[in-house]
């Protein structure tokens, strides 16, 4: 059998002047089983978010547009649906969770009565049926007190407890896949922990497939198996996460390992991170994105763009100098 989702050779653009368009998700290809959790991670502007809303159909257009690629659920190509069919698949087979969860709930509408509707829109039960199950779902999220946390409203809620209740939204049609965009980054490191581990064990209880973006590599561990680095749009390094921390083989890869801050960081002792910035996408240097940050670079490095290989063991790498390439 197929993969429950696959990314083909996705590039999706954006108008950000006149004449200038950049790539911000460039020819991104990958799978996704049933029930696995893959994560993204890269630097802010890699193209996380942009390959995440591209899924779920929600391209702000303009000034974006998905130009090229296939994105196959269940083997059906989403972008050839009518959006009318599009939008049965998002929140019904395919639930998102934003970083920033105040700005997807409305204010003025109680959390309960908002979990209420996304089940209503997606199940064909009575009001009282939807009232009682999103009670139940506040109690699968860990929501201490659910009969008294429906009547609250948003703002009268942590941001840990205001994520829970996103997630209780996006799982509300037990979608096959959920996309969790930085759902931990505004929080802090005890809750953050908290919600991911929800997050694992609600994914692993219902077979939900996740696909876990992130800019901190740190978390991808505790989180997924298989992990996609991506830079300025591109994949660059895709692999085991184990395999990815023991050996990691682009040196954008070893330069976010080397950035997770260590608790035997010596005291004094700045921590680490790569040198540079993420290149202007629209002003992308001639050769490989990263050339200019990049320790280990070489004359080939600046000549043309580094397919991304299949190496020996399986990993794929886009980096002239990996070693291994078949
Ligand atoms: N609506 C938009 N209009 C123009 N450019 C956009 C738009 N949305 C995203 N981009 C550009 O696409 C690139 C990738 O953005 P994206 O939001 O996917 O990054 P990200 O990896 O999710 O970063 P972050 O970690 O900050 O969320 C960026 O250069 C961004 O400026
Ligand atoms: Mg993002």
């Amino acid at each position: 059998m197929g993969a429950l989702l696959e990314v083909r050779d996705l590039t999706t653009r954006f108008r950000v002047g006149r004449r200038v368009f950049i790539n911000a998700a460039d020819h991104v290809g990958f799978t996704l089983d049933e029930g696995e959790t893959l994560a993204i991670v890269g630097e802010s502007g890699s193209g996380k978010s942009v390959t995440a809303l591209s899924v779920m159909g929600l391209v702000p257009n303009p000034p974006g547009r998905i130009e090229h690629g296939e994105i196959l659920f269940r083997g059906e190509d989403l972008l050839k649906l009518t959006p009318r069919r599009m939008r049965g698949v998002r929140g019904n087979k395919i639930g998102m969770i934003f970083q920033e969860p105040m700005s997807s709930l409305n204010p003025v509408f109680t959390i309960g009565s908002q979990i209420a509707e996304a089940i209503l829109t997606h199940n064909d039960v009575s009001r009282a049926e939807a009232r009682s199950r999103a009670i139940e779902l506040l109690k699968q999220v860990e929501i201490p007190d659910p009969e008294r946390r429906v009547k609250t409203y948003p703002h009268q809620m942590s941001g840990g407890m205001r994520q829970r209740v996103m997630i209780c939204m996006a799982l509300a049609s037990s979608p096959d896949i959920l996309i969790a965009d930085e759902p931990t980054t505004a929080l802090d490191v005890t809750i953050q922990a908290q919600i991911l581990e929800l997050i694992r064990s609600l994914a692993r209880e219902r077979n939900t497939a996740v696909l876990f973006i992130t800019h901190d590599l740190g978390v991808v561990a505790g989180i997924a198996r298989r992990a996609i680095v991506m830079y300025a749009g591109r994949i660059v390094e895709m692999g085991p996460v184990k395999e990815l921390f023991a050996k990691p083989l682009h040196p954008y890869t070893r330069g976010l390992l080397r950035a997770i801050p260590k608790l035997a960081t010596p005291r004094g002792q700045p921590l680490y991170t790569i040198p540079g910035i993420v290149p202007d996408l629209s002003r992308l240097p001639l050769g490989c994105a990263f050339v200019t940050r990049c320790p280990d670079r070489e004359a080939i490095c600046g000549k043309g763009k580094p397919p991304l290989r299949t190496l020996g063991d399986g990993r794929q790498c886009a980096c002239f100098l990996a070693e291994g390439g078949v």
